[in-house]
């Protein structure tokens, strides 16, 4: 109805058939409309509304018809307001909570753990099968077991691979005690070696991961890393018990058909000193890939993995163990890379596992 309609006056039988074909109109509304309770009242009997305008123009109603009129909108209303309350009955209000239970759940976002930290796991499990137990040493740590025991004297050259962080004793060394100088944030997990063999049980069989924190950032490097360190001494330990050790870590983290092969290279703490290689999972250590190309990720089938060897007879020394009876083997790789070497893995920066990034560590 228009505006028109409102404010002229209107023949007494038009307005009637007008008001009775509301109720009609009304149930019309409630059935096909999905607003709540108080949204439909207000569109069916508010100031707006068909109702509301035609009620003043009651005004405009010859006098001799005007009870017949206010009869008529009087039941008008009611049987509206009866549609209105049946409605009220099975629906909402807008301001009102109200659950569907017969809609579908929404499910709650759930995390998962991080990579690292699975990688982390993963290494444990499978260290722990061979006898190797988890131990845990500082990541703040005295300069004497990140490198002096580790056969490295201070100003050795040999320390210039480890950007190390040195930080801020807040007390006062004493100078009496030479373990206790210079504070580093730990740049490999090497000084665990120390902290074992100081605890003087032997035989050891452990892996000690932890944080690491070199002066590094590029596609290959983070500030913060972790790194897993595995140490074995005992009576008779040989190169072939380290070699074992490898290929069984090789073929159960990254795959079967991966192994390991060990190259001739200098630590301070080890002699022999190997770096360690696993085959490359992409040209499955052929060097090769589709099309006689060459692959990209290695150099000729082989992706180094980190450091090993057999203990150097001076760290051994250096925490009173009996070099004539005992040796033993360390190896160190790094966690994120070796993640990132894991067959099926296409990571090809490692910032990308600290960039925080919630769309890149859902796929993992
Ligand atoms: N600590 C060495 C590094 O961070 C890795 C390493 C090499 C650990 C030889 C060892 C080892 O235990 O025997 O580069």
């Amino acid at each position: 109805m228009s505006e028109d309609t409102v404010s002229a006056s209107i023949p007494t039988d038009q307005l009637i058939s007008l008001l009775l074909s509301l109720p009609d109109e009304a149930k019309k509304i409630i059935n096909e409309s999905d607003a709540p309770y108080d949204e439909l009242k207000t569109i069916i009997l508010g100031k707006e509304s068909e109702f509301t305008k035609l009620s003043q123009s009651m005004r405009f109603v010859p006098k001799e018809d005007k009870q017949q009129v206010g009869i008529v909108l009087n039941q008008v209303k009611k049987s509206i307001e009866t549609l209105l309350s049946e409605k009220a009955k099975t629906a909402h209000t807008s301001n009102e909570e109200w659950i569907d239970v017969t809609a579908p759940g929404v499910r709650p976002p759930v995390g998962h753990i991080h990579i690292v930290t699975q990688a982390i796991n993963e290494i444990t499990e499978i260290f722990n099968k061979l006898g190797f137990t988890r131990v845990r040493h500082p990541e703040v740590d005295w300069d004497y077991y990140a490198f002096e025991a580790l056969n490295m004297p201070k100003n050795h050259p040999a320390r210039d691979e480890w950007e190390t962080f040195f930080i801020e004793y807040p007390g006062k060394p004493n100078p009496k005690e030479e373990k206790y100088q210079k504070l580093v944030l730990t740049p490999h997990t090497s000084n665990g070696q120390i902290h074992e063999m100081e605890k003087g049980i032997l035989p050891i069989r452990t892996i000690n991961i932890a944080k690491c924190y070199r002066r590094q950032i590029d596609v290959s490097h983070t500030p913060m890393f972790h790194q897993f360190e595995g140490m074995y001494i005992d009576k008779h330990v040989s190169i072939g018990h380290l070699k074992g050790v490898l290929d069984y870590f090789a073929k159960a983290f990254f795959g079967k058909d991966r192994i390991t092969r060990i190259r001739p290279f200098h630590f301070q703490f080890t002699e022999p000193s190997f770096e360690v290689d696993i085959t490359c999972g992409v040209c499955n250590g052929t060097g090769i890939v589709k099309n006689k190309e060459k692959c990209r990720l290695c150099k000729d089938g082989w992706l180094e993995l980190g450091g090993a060897g057999m203990i150097h007879p001076n760290v051994l020394k250096a925490s009173n163990i009996d070099t004539t009876m005992y040796n033993g083997f360390a190896f160190g790789f790094g966690i994120e890379r070796s993640y990132m070497m894991k067959s099926g893995t296409q990571l090809d920066d490692i910032r990308l596992i600290y960039s925080n990034d919630i769309r890149f560590l859902k796929q993992f």
